[in-house]
């Protein structure tokens, strides 16, 4: 285990020179994301944090967010509307970032919740907890890993329950559509498999970014009720009269646990990357050192559950992928049958840009021409991806770069033209 002094010793080495400059962090709104934005802002550190959220949510963050810029005035903190649950609202997410940043260090991955309910579809057609646990993260990995590629130590951390996979998956109704085939122990099995070995591929294709999926132990956020629909349901009674209590009684306190996730963010321990890291060296889930996926559990330890991953990495890693690139494929890809669709992507149509990879930029600090300026609002008060316009760095940026080994599925995909505006997946 990592003690709570090493942790804090490492976090204490955050600085100007060493924070994340950029980071996105989609579930900041409450729980782990936003325990552990106050951790990195009370660095002192000059950070610009992207806190993705939904309308419902914004006034509620708003006292957060002034909260943080006193704490520390060198952050800046720009809310970024989104409805993360749906993959178009992913992807213009991703579209308004990749048109004001050049790099993005760290992205931080929280939005989601244990399906203990029964099964609900997004108007997509993606089952909700599955939508935001998985298919959103893995949208908003590849949509800005263009950009990951062009920090210095870059980092993807998702939270959910790394080092927790299992030798089940279902791989025949991988969206466990079928009748009786969605549960809350299988679905939450699934959601857990499918991040590990999506993650691990990504982090293979990906070697200069370092990926974390983070076991967070209990944390007393309420995150157990989100999947509750029923409040006279027998899950009610349990995670009323059992599951809370126990977790109340043996969660981290909230500042621990933003400060573990902070460490998890930005130490060497993983991948090498990083505030430096004198104890032992984190083991990536191929049980190596170096750099790649890490499965780091509540302690701060990597837990490479190698048994079961050596299963899923040669049963399931194929199937899941491919599934996934198939939901995810028109949501990767902008359409280029008029300049106006063009402006909306902000971005070259996938497939017609170059192969090479984006240059390595320097730092965009905060004064830089592409540092983030004020985002424009449209009249519904949501942050507007036209409004933003694209620099020339974002306007050039392929999504299919940082990714070699799949450019050719992505370019395959993407030759399909799909309105973001109808496409739609499943039923
Ligand atoms: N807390 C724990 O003990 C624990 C243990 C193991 C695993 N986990 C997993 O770790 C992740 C983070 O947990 P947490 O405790 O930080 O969660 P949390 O406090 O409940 O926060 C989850 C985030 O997800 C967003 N979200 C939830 N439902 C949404 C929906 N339908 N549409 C859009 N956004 C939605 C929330 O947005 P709003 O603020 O707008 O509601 C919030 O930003 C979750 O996936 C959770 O399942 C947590």
């Amino acid at each position: 285990m990592v003690s709570y002094n090493e942790i804090k010793a490492s976090n204490a080495l955050i600085n100007d020179a060493t924070a994340p400059r950029v980071a996105v962090f989609v579930g900041g709104t409450s729980g782990i994301g936003k325990l552990t934005i106050r951790a990195l802002v009370a660095t002192g550190a000059s950070v610009r944090i992207y806190l993705v959220g939904r309308q419902s949510s914004h006034e509620r963050t708003n006292p957060f967010i002034q909260e943080l810029h006193a704490m520390n005035p060198k952050a800046d903190i720009i809310w970024t509307e989104g409805e993360v649950s749906l993959l178009a609202e992913t992807k213009r997410v991703c579209e308004v970032i990749r048109s004001k940043e050049r790099h993005v260090d760290l992205l931080f991955l929280t939005a989601g919740y244990a399906p203990f309910g029964a099964r609900r579809e997004t108007a997509e057609g993606l089952e909700i907890a599955q939508s935001l646990g998985y298919y959103s993260r893995m949208l908003f990995i590849l949509h800005l890993l263009p950009l990951l590629e062009n920090a210095e130590a870059p980092r993807v951390v998702g939270v959910l329950a790394g080092g927790m996979e299992w030798t089940s998956i279902e791989l025949d109704d991988i969206e466990l559509k079928q009748p009786g085939n969605f549960g809350m122990i299988k679905a939450q099995r699934q959601q857990v498999n499918m991040n590990s070995i999506s993650l691990e591929r990504l982090a293979g294709d990906n070697p200069h970014v370092t990926f974390v999926h983070s076991c967070p132990g209990w944390v007393n956020t309420g995150n157990v009720w989100r999947g509750v629909d029923d409040p006279n349901s027998i899950m009610a009674w349990f995670v009323w009269l059992i599951l809370e209590p126990l977790i109340g009684l043996f969660s981290f306190s909230d500042e621990e646990s933003g400060q573990r996730h902070l460490f998890q963010c930005t130490s060497a321990a993983f991948g090498g990357g990083g505030i430096p890291w004198k104890g032992k060296a984190g083991v990536n889930s191929l049980n190596k050192p170096g750099n790649g996926l890490f499965l780091v559990n509540y302690k701060c330890d990597c837990t490479p559950n190698a048994r079961v991953m050596s299963v899923l990495r040669e049963k399931a890693q194929g199937r899941i992928w491919d599934h996934t690139l198939e939901v995810l494929g028109p949501y990767l890809q902008c359409s280029r049958r008029s300049n106006a669709r063009r402006t909306q992507c902000g971005q070259d149509d996938v497939g017609q840009g170059s192969p090479d990879a984006v240059p390595r930029a320097p730092d965009s600090d905060h004064n830089s021409p592409t540092a983030a300026q004020p985002l424009s609002t449209s009249p519904s008060g949501r942050l507007d991806g036209d409004a933003a316009k694209p620099d020339a760095a974002a306007a050039a940026a392929d999504i299919g770069k940082g990714i070699p080994k799949n450019q050719c599925e992505y370019r395959r995909l993407s030759w399909r033209v799909v309105d973001p505006a109808t496409a739609g997946h499943g039923g």
